[in-house]
């Protein structure tokens, strides 16, 4: 087991860190664990499909999978410490398909993958964010350089399943760009004290069957002027709207 939390939250975005973990710990999971995931995945994936779950970790999501009947799975990590263990970690890993790989640069090939999945594995590139409206170059390109590639090896109906505790206003915006050729097909919360949000992703999907999600926009920097009191200025916003534009 881990004994110490890491000194700075950016850690966790280090390879160095992982690795280090790894040599430690036998298992962990991270967010939720695949019980309160099995109706959300039962619902999107079927037993046949090809699943890639990308940064697996020492995560059991892939051998819960495939004792439940989906057989077809690929399960990658760039830590080769941590596929080295979990390949050996029960009797149906032996059957699951272990790559170690980077998530910005994988050796699968185009348009071969069903259903590629993440916990927690994106959320672990913008830990040294302070201001998650407005994002690092560096982060931007490496959450661009992954997406690619999971629409890249996807299907041309495939799908991006996302687990990650960043709410809807954050990870929409990357999620919905055009250029990956996808659309969100539904955002459901799970968690009862502190929520996480399950972002299901479908290629060739249309703009009406995709879902609606409320995008709240940065908090505005205002100043009040001195003079003025709060109920004031409210009304003079109210009046400064122009109605022509
Ligand atoms: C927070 S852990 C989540 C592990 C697992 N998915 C779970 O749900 O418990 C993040 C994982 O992502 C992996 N990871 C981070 N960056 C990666 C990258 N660029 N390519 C592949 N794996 C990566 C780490 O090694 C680690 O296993």
């Amino acid at each position: 087991m881990m004994s110490t939390l890491p000194e700075a939250n950016q850690t966790y975005g280090t390879k160095d860190y992982w690795i280090s973990r790894f040599n430690q710990e036998n298992v962990y999971e991270w967010l939720v664990d695949y019980q309160q995931l099995k109706a959300h995945l039962a619902e999107n994936i079927n037993q046949d499909d090809t699943i890639l779950i990308l940064g697996c970790g020492n995560s059991l999501l892939g051998e819960k999978l495939y004792n439940d009947g989906y057989r077809m799975i690929i399960s990658m990590d760039y830590c080769e410490n941590v596929v080295g263990n979990m390949s050996l970690h029960c009797d149906s890993c032996k059957s699951i398909n272990w790559l170690t790989m980077d998530a910005t640069n994988m050796t699968i090939k185009d348009n071969c993958i069903d259903v590629v999945l993440e916990k927690a594995t994106i959320d672990t590139f913008l830990v040294g964010e302070k201001n998650l409206w407005s994002l690092s170059p560096s982060s931007i390109e490496k959450v661009d350089k992954t997406l690619s590639e999971i629409s890249r090896l996807l299907k041309p109906d495939g799908k991006f399943i996302s687990l990650s505790f960043n709410q809807p206003h954050f990870r929409g915006k990357l999620y919905s760009n055009d250029k990956y050729d996808w659309r969100i097909k539904s955002i459901d919360t799970i968690g009862v004290n502190f929520h996480h949000y399950l972002y299901v992703i479908q290629k060739g999907l249309s703009q009406t069957e995709s879902a609606d999600y409320y995008v709240y926009q940065p908090p505005a920097i205002t100043t009040i002027k001195s003079e003025e009191t709060i109920e004031e200025r409210e009304e003079n916003d109210i009046f400064a709207i122009n109605l022509d534009n």
